[in-house]
């Protein structure tokens, strides 16, 4: 089973979202599956025009000469799709936005129905299996509902027959994520996303018990809001703190 996951974070390797997408990943390898992840930031994506050449003019094809046939080819192969993002803006980074807007060559124009949904079908008939679905994100704020409208895009994507979300991973109060004091206390939340890893390789699903751990705070939240301001201050040396 190919696994390829997409890394949205400008701060690629070094980012937060790197640490829970490594872990899920150490698990999917565990259970067999190859794994490739692409870091956005190193790619050329262009914006998509919104002209609809790759639906009318050179089916398939979009007007711009960037990277992004080359992951349309490598996402067309893959059979776990995992979109790694912080959330920014209450929602993916725009990277990831970008690379989700450019996989319009991969859709027919039609619209047909599928269930109590429309959407639209797949171009090339080889591409009519169902991709696994994983969504792993992080962000600065302290607590998980921020997620909210993020998840409920990924929801739509996978009404499809063709998509099929297998899990979330949405951990509030990234920051710890990148601060190596803090591994010993959060090692229990990434040893659920390698679990996680394992679960969407054997089954196609993150169980509910590593789903119940995932959705835990991995802090104290009002510890954490307490030392992050803190911290501020002190690298912003203001003597009246805010
Ligand atoms: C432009 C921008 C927008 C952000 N928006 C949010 C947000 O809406 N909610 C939130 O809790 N954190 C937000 N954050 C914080 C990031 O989600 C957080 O720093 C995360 O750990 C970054 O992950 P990374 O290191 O993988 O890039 C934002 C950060 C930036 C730079």
């Amino acid at each position: 089973m190919r696994v390829l996951a997409v890394n949205s974070s400008p701060r690629g390797k070094n980012g937060n979202t790197e640490q829970l997408l490594q872990a899920f990943l150490r698990g999917a390898q565990s259970a067999g599956a190859e794994a490739e992840v692409v870091y956005l930031k190193d790619k050329k994506i262009n914006h998509c025009l919104g002209c609809y050449t790759c639906w009318f003019k050179t089916p398939g094809t979009c007007v711009h000469q960037d990277d992004m046939p080359e992951l349309l080819e490598k996402r067309r192969r893959s059979d776990i799709l995992v979109y790694a993002t912080p959330l920014y803006v209450y929602t993916v980074s725009g990277m990831m936005r970008d690379f989700m807007d450019r996989a319009l060559p991969l859709a027919m124009p039609h619209i047909v129905k599928y269930g109590n949904r429309y959407g639209h079908p797949r171009r090339y008939a080889e591409d009519d299996k169902v991709t696994r679905v994983v969504l792993v994100s992080n962000c600065g704020f302290p607590d998980r509902q921020y997620f909210s409208g993020m998840l409920e895009t990924f929801r739509i994507l996978c009404s499809s027959p063709f998509n099929q979300l297998s899990g979330a991973i949405l951990c509030s109060g990234g920051a710890l994520l990148g601060i190596p004091q803090a591994r010993p206390h959060i090692q229990w939340y990434l040893d659920a996303c390698e679990s996680a890893g394992r679960e969407v390789v054997e089954s196609g699903l993150i169980s509910p018990s590593t789903n119940a751990v995932l959705e835990k705070d991995i802090a104290d939240i009002e510890s954490y809001v307490k030392q992050a301001n803190e911290q501020f201050d002190r690298v912003l040396g203001l003597s009246r703190p805010v």
